[in-house]
């Protein structure tokens, strides 16, 4: 199947997951910075559910506020828009991502999710190390980056199972084994489902190049961060991470961090899949 083919396939499936109306709407109008914070209180607590879970999430340890946040005015107010939609972006890739079930023989979406929650945690990092804006961002980037397995998993299956086949047998990459496949690859599907969903363009980008960095790419950028956390999450300690040029450096300062520092960011990655568990 060419690519062509392959994405009007992927057009016509019904079952293709989607945002909630309520996702899309509050997504629309925390973008436009003239928005009102009331009509935005409006949106969210429309979703009772949903209100709460925010206010669960930006209390966990993983926002570490010095203070509780009570109210979703007040989570507006102190997080800003941008970091309110990544935080309800978050709380709907989780219940969008499966979390338990073997898929095939030695890969189950427990072990994918965890890989999501592991690049997100190590993303963030990397843009706060690097003193760089974009920490929400990739993090959500990260949890997104591989949704395109998902995608083929479910629907295409026979072609995620080949691939996953031709990557233990030759010992390479999913990524690599797609190419030698010659099929069109979980980023790409990723691309499209971020375009579907109306997610910003950098989340988009990050996701849709992960593997593959354009050379015109921008450099700082949120696809060269989720690249290297990808790159760093995937290479065992004792090994050199192979990367592109200009994630180097990114790798670098996660490398050179001392051991304690590293075991801080792997008991969050811990804790987040923890929170995220829970939550189911
Ligand atoms: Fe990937
Ligand atoms: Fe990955």
């Amino acid at each position: 199947m060419d690519s062509k083919q392959f994405f009007k396939e992927l057009d016509r499936i019904r079952d293709i997951p989607t945002l909630p109306v309520m996702v899309m709407e509050a997504n629309r109008l925390l973008e436009d910075p003239n928005t009102s914070v009331a009509k935005i209180c409006a949106i969210i607590e429309k979703d009772q559910a949903m209100a709460m879970k925010i206010l669960q999430l930006v209390n966990s340890s993983f926002y570490g506020l010095p203070s509780q946040i009570s109210t979703i005015r007040n989570a507006i107010i102190v997080l800003g828009y941008n970091t309110v939609r990544n935080v309800i972006m978050t709380l709907t890739i989780m219940k969008l991502m499966p979390k338990k079930g073997v898929w095939i023989e030695g890969f189950s979406a427990g072990d994918l999710w965890s890989h999501a929650v592991e690049v997100a945690v190590l993303s963030r990092h990397l843009t706060e190390m690097a003193d760089l804006k974009w920490a929400n961002d990739c993090f959500v980037a990260g949890l997104l980056h591989d949704i395109g397995k998902v995608i083929q998993f479910r629907f295409f299956s026979s072609m995620f199972e080949a691939v996953y086949q031709r990557s233990l047998q030759e010992n390479i990459s999913f990524f690599e084994a797609e190419r030698r496949l010659e099929v069109v690859d979980h980023a790409q599907i990723g691309g499209a489902l971020g375009q579907k969903w109306m997610l910003p363009p950098i989340l988009v980008e990050a996701i849709r190049y992960h593997h593959e960095i354009p050379d015109n790419v921008n450099d700082p950028s949120p696809v060269l961060l989720v690249h290297a956390a990808d790159r760093i999450s995937r290479t065992p300690e004792n090994e050199a991470v192979l990367c592109h040029p200009k994630a180097e450096r990114f790798v670098h300062l996660y490398r050179s961090l001392d051991k304690a520092k590293q075991e801080a960011i792997r008991q969050e990655i811990d804790a987040c899949n923890r929170f995220f568990q829970d939550e189911g």
